[in-house]
């Protein structure tokens, strides 16, 4: 509890200062200039697995990593890390018990692609395209136990395009969802991992 209760509260911290970002972005209208770090994505991923794991369990939702290659990409670790445990907080908040979540990470084509599937409440087909926006939340009445402002996805767009990325979603009412992030993979991996000290 007391770990979990610490990583939330450094949730919030890390919250505040991309929403902070988010403002200065609106602010000055131009493009965050972001940390050029060689990310091992693959650990991150396992990192906010493990963070989030705990409320999972709590709520009786059974989540793995399906899959998950050696993938390094370009960017701003915290960032980085912020857009998966977005996906995955989501994933936790509209799903229920007895459900399902699989992460996924792969290399195809020069691109890391991250997929975060459940097999929650899904989203109807007219909200699928509003869902990126600030402050859209799907019926309101439905998840407001869950507390949510409606720019957990908003902020992903803003990092995902800030990576020259992409993000995309499939999702049916009351089956479940799937979101896919494109990121771009860094070439020469050999080289790389080596330089980040990975055997
Ligand atoms: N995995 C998902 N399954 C079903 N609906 C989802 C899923 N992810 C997002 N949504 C819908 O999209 C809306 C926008 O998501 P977003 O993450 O931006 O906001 P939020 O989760 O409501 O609040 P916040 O992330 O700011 O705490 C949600 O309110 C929800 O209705
Ligand atoms: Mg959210």
């Amino acid at each position: 509890m007391r770990e979990t209760l610490k990583s939330s509260l450094e949730e919030i911290d890390k919250m505040n200062a991309i929403v902070k970002s988010l403002l200065d972005l609106a602010r000055i209208d131009s493009r965050i200039k972001l940390p050029q770090d060689k990310i091992r994505l693959d650990e991150i991923i396992e990192e906010r697995f493990n963070q989030t794991m705990p409320l999972a369990r709590y709520k009786g939702v059974d989540m793995k990593v399906r899959k998950s290659e050696k993938v390094v990409v370009i960017g701003d670790i915290l960032r980085i890390g912020q857009l998966i445990f977005n996906l995955i907080d989501n994933a936790i908040k509209y799903t229920v018990k007895g459900g399902r979540i699989e992460i996924a990470l792969e290399q195809e084509d020069g691109w890391a692609i991250i997929t975060v599937l459940d097999t929650g409440i899904g989203i109807a087909k007219e909200d699928i395209p509003y869902i990126f926006d600030r402050f859209y939340r799907v019926d309101k009445a439905r998840t407001s136990g869950e507390g949510g402002v409606g720019l957990g996805l908003s902020i992903c767009k803003e990092i995902v395009d800030a990576h020259e990325g992409r993000i995309e979603v499939k999702s049916e009412a009351g089956k479940g969802s799937i979101f896919m992030v494109y990121l771009p993979a860094a070439t020469r991996i050999g080289e790389l991992l080596n330089e980040i000290g990975f055997a």
